[in-house]
């Protein structure tokens, strides 16, 4: 018997990771449209996914246009403590922002390896459907109140470095294409 047979087959229950697009990628751009009840299907079968992908990555939050979806969607999970806490947002929106800012430094997968500080709102509240369809709330500040405007930016085709100068932005992208061609050979 061969060694090869006693590798067990992919689990099936385990969801199929998906490829994340990497910046300047144009569908990174784009603004995603609103999801509605006959996207039911197609929500659910992405939901495990984005969540399988975002935690593989590893990273802490993934909006479904950075894997190509242009669904207003996308998870995140601070994982505070390394205890899984995922929040799964649909058609997700800022309806309140404080006037007080926050700069912390963001990364995000699809640039990966760059980061930058970004100002935003200190606190936000953020009104969105789970994954039954009930509709939520949440209040944030923190790592969780940039963490939800990173992704909610996603659905508008906004990355972190558009928050930044022209010349930083510049500057991340170009060093993300040149560490990404160094990779390649
Ligand atoms: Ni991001």
């Amino acid at each position: 018997m061969s060694t090869a047979t006693l590798i067990a087959p992919p689990d099936a229950a385990e969801p199929a990771l998906l490829p994340i697009l990497i910046a300047p990628h144009a569908a990174l751009k784009a603004k995603a449209r609103t999801v509605r009840s006959a996207d039911a299907d197609t929500v659910r079968a992405l939901l495990p996914r984005l969540f399988a992908t975002m935690y593989q990555a590893p990273g802490i939050g993934l909006a479904a246009p950075q894997v190509g979806v242009p669904l207003r969607l996308a998870v995140v999970d601070l994982q505070p403590d390394d205890t899984r806490a995922p929040i799964a947002l649909i058609n997700p929106q800022v309806v309140a922002a404080s006037e007080e800012l926050a700069t912390r430094e963001e990364g995000c997968l699809s640039l990966p390896g760059q980061y930058a500080d970004v100002t935003r709102p200190a606190r936000v509240k953020v009104r969105f459907e789970d994954e039954t369809g009930a509709r939520r709330e949440i209040e944030a500040d923190g790592l969780l109140a940039a963490c939800l405007q990173h992704e909610i930016d996603h659905l508008d085709g906004v990355l972190f470095v558009d928050h930044l100068s022209a010349l930083k932005r510049n500057m991340i992208l170009r060093r993300l294409a040149k560490e990404l061609r160094q990779k390649a050979k």
